[in-house]
């Protein structure tokens, strides 16, 4: 399976922005993208859920059951939302449904949940989803002050259990960098041993506009 699963140093931190620009970079090289995320949660706040955004930047034409098997609508981890649900997520399904994606494109764009340990249930992190489906993570990381710490301890549990860190992406990156962000890209890069990207503020809405962003 080629693609990448993007996960991030938590919640709201630029994961979707960030796995649609690399969803729409390769389909805009000609291949054909797929887009999965284990659940999504949050349905009842309204807006454009990752789901939709997914499918928009790939040009996939996925249903929403085959991108986001589970879906709630109260704003909470995933596994508490099953159990509101009434249901449990089963991680069974969750590796079936990311194989199928992947077998209907050439290239596979997964978006975790959170960050690197949120339970999918109380014995499935969306890190072992990540190393089920053994494809690069891609870390998504503000560019800020408390960057630093966040994203090398999301490397060190990903690397912890062999999965390969293809690489941070800073989102959003300022035009013009303060002295503070310049510096973690640094230190991430050098203490991360890691590659460091950076994601310039996009408008979702307009794919058109959106930069490449070549990843793996
Ligand atoms: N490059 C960017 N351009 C525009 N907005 C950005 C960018 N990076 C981060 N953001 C902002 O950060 C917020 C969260 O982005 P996004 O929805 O991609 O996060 P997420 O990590 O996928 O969140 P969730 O955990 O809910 O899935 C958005 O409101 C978005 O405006
Ligand atoms: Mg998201």
């Amino acid at each position: 399976m080629r693609g990448v699963f993007v996960t991030g140093t938590g919640t709201e931190v630029g994961k979707t922005v960030a796995a649609a620009v690399i969803a729409r970079t390769h389909a805009e090289a000609g291949e054909r993208v797929a887009v999965f995320k284990p659940a999504v949660s949050g349905l009842d706040e309204g807006g454009e859920p990752d789901h939709a955004l997914l499918r928009r930047a790939s040009g996939s034409e996925q249903s929403d059951d085959e991108i986001a098997p589970y879906r709630y609508g109260p704003p909470v981890s995933p596994h508490l939302g099953a159990e509101l649900a009434g249901e449990r997520i089963e991680p069974r399904r969750l590796v079936d449904a990311a194989h199928a994606a992947a077998a209907r494109g050439d290239f596979l764009v997964g978006e975790g949940v959170g960050g690197l340990l949120v339970p999918l249930t109380l014995g499935y992190l969306v890190r072992d989803l990540a190393r089920d489906l053994a494809l690069p993570l891609v870390i998504a990381a503000p560019p800020g002050l408390g960057t630093i710490n966040h994203t090398l301890m999301t490397i060190e549990a990903a690397r912890a259990v062999g999965l390969e860190v293809a690489a941070v992406v800073l989102t959003p990156w300022p035009a013009n960098p303060s002295t503070v962000e310049a510096s973690n890209r640094e230190a991430i890069e050098r203490l991360g041993a890691v590659r460091v990207e950076t994601l310039a503020r996009i408008d979702p809405g307009d794919a058109e506009r959106w930069p490449a962003l070549s990843l793996p």
